[in-house]
């Protein structure tokens, strides 16, 4: 099969090198690719919203399946546009089509979602400028700390959370006179949920799914997650506490109905679901769902999963899912992301990366890389996702931060303190 990657992260090379494996894949595009995917496939400059030059690579290299990494395209219609389109309709698209890409491009659509579908989740409040003053006294009945969520998608940007009710008021204003553009013309209030954050994965065709391995990320830019939140510093798969009976939990009380409630609501999916959960003595609620593999949960994810990933795609294309189960390997992977000095607010790119041949016993996945003058430089806040095996959490962290010792590029920057929670 001829396959065509969209996005240009570490997701993305973490799928291109999983794909790589696959007997059934005959050539690889990636638009637009890193680095990273050069080496496995072909890239192509073509960006991930630029459905019609998307549509150009399909014919031109008679590409079979469509696999989109990031929400954007998906939450733009990407997978309506080959539907709709006679050229292209015959290909698959692995990412759901626009509908029910609103669960992630849509705060308010998500948590109506859970509730019609009695899927655990935060209470909460959807706000707009005509209902202020309702938004203020539900925001009383909360305890600190308030939670503040842009409606709509804001980059990973849109979500606050305030000590002081006073500051939640303004903010809140601020937020509905525009703070976020269009994205936070609504806010969703939420109830504060305590407790252990992890993600968990499934593939679906729609009816049937199968679930990846659970994964924790570190979102903070500081130690001891403090500071500014970024996409994502690290991650580990597994996670410690996540064992049988919570694992059965979540599937019961939240993807089960969250398929269910999708097959009610009429909805199709084809694709990968994020659920992003909090987790307290034993019981899970969501936060959120993604409609696309996590980033860099993808670089720690993929690499557990010894099943043919392309051939599951397949099935899900083909709503063959219910006859597919997923081995996972029993090891641990880490990865630790190095980014560029200063982001996540302003960074600098086209630092040139050393070292990277050196690296022998970790997976180097390219987030944010391009290839210039022939060679590896800087292209994006977060840079390289460091992943690495082992026995033990301690020894997949150790193998991954004694790779990190052999590269290096101007202003580099990573936490030392990956999976210090678990
Ligand atoms: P989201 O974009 O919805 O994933 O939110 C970003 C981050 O904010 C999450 O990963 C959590 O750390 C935090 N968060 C979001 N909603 C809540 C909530 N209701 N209670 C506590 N923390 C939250
Ligand atoms: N790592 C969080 C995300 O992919 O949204």
């Amino acid at each position: 099969m001829n396959i065509l990657l969209i996005g240009s992260g570490g997701r993305e090379h973490a799928f291109a090198w999983k794909f790589a494996q696959s007997p059934l894949l005959k050539k690889l595009y990636i638009a637009p690719g890193n680095a990273g995917t050069a080496e496995i496939g072909t890239n192509i400059p073509v960006a991930v919203n630029d459905f019609a030059g998307i549509k150009n690579i399909v014919l031109e290299h008679a590409i079979d399946m469509v696999v989109v990494g990031p929400e954007v395209p998906l939450v733009a219609g990407i997978h309506d546009f080959f539907c709709n389109d006679s050229e292209i309709s015959h290909v698959a698209v692995i990412g759901p089509q626009k509908h029910a890409a609103t669960l992630e491009g849509s705060k308010k659509f998500a948590k109506e979602f859970m509730i019609r579908h009695n899927i655990p989740t935060a209470a909460y409040f959807t706000a707009t400028s005509k209902n202020i003053q309702e938004a203020y006294e539900f925001l009383e009945t909360q305890k600190p700390p308030y939670v503040l969520k842009a409606d709509g998608l804001a980059a990973g940007k849109g979500v606050l959370i305030l000590e002081d009710l006073a500051e939640a008021k303004t903010e809140l204003t601020e937020m509905l006179s525009g703070k976020f553009g269009d994205a936070s013309k609504q806010v969703v209030i939420e109830e504060c949920l305590h407790g252990i954050e992890m993600s968990i994965f499934v593939l679906t065709d729609g009816k049937s799914y199968v679930i990846l391995p659970e994964a924790k990320d570190y979102k903070r830019i500081g130690e001891g997650d403090t500071g500014l939140n970024t996409g994502g510093m690290g991650a580990i798969s597994p996670v410690t506490f996540a064992n049988t009976v919570l694992i059965e939990t979540i599937e019961t009380q939240i993807i089960k109905p969250t398929i269910q409630g999708l097959q009610k609501d009429s909805i199709p999916y084809v694709g990968f679901i994020f659920f992003g959960l909090m987790v307290q003595n034993g019981v899970a609620k969501v936060i959120e769902y993604n409609v696309r593999m996590g980033d860099p949960e993808s670089e720690v994810v993929l690499p557990r999963i010894q099943s043919d990933l392309l051939e599951l795609c397949v099935a899900a294309s083909k709503q063959q899912l219910a006859d597919y189960t997923v081995s996972v390997s029993p090891q641990t992977v880490a990865t630790v992301m190095l980014v560029s000095g200063g982001y996540p607010d302003t960074y600098e790119n086209g630092k040139t990366i050393q070292g990277l041949s050196n690296v022998t016993q970790s997976i180097v996945f390219h987030a944010g890389t391009k290839l210039q003058d022939n060679a590896v430089k800087t292209a994006g806040g977060r840079v390289l996702a460091v992943s690495s095996y082992g026995t033990t959490k301690e020894e997949a962290l150790q193998n991954s931060y004694e790779s990190i010792r052999h590269i290096s590029y101007k202003d580099m920057y990573y936490r030392t303190d990956i999976g210090f929670d678990l």
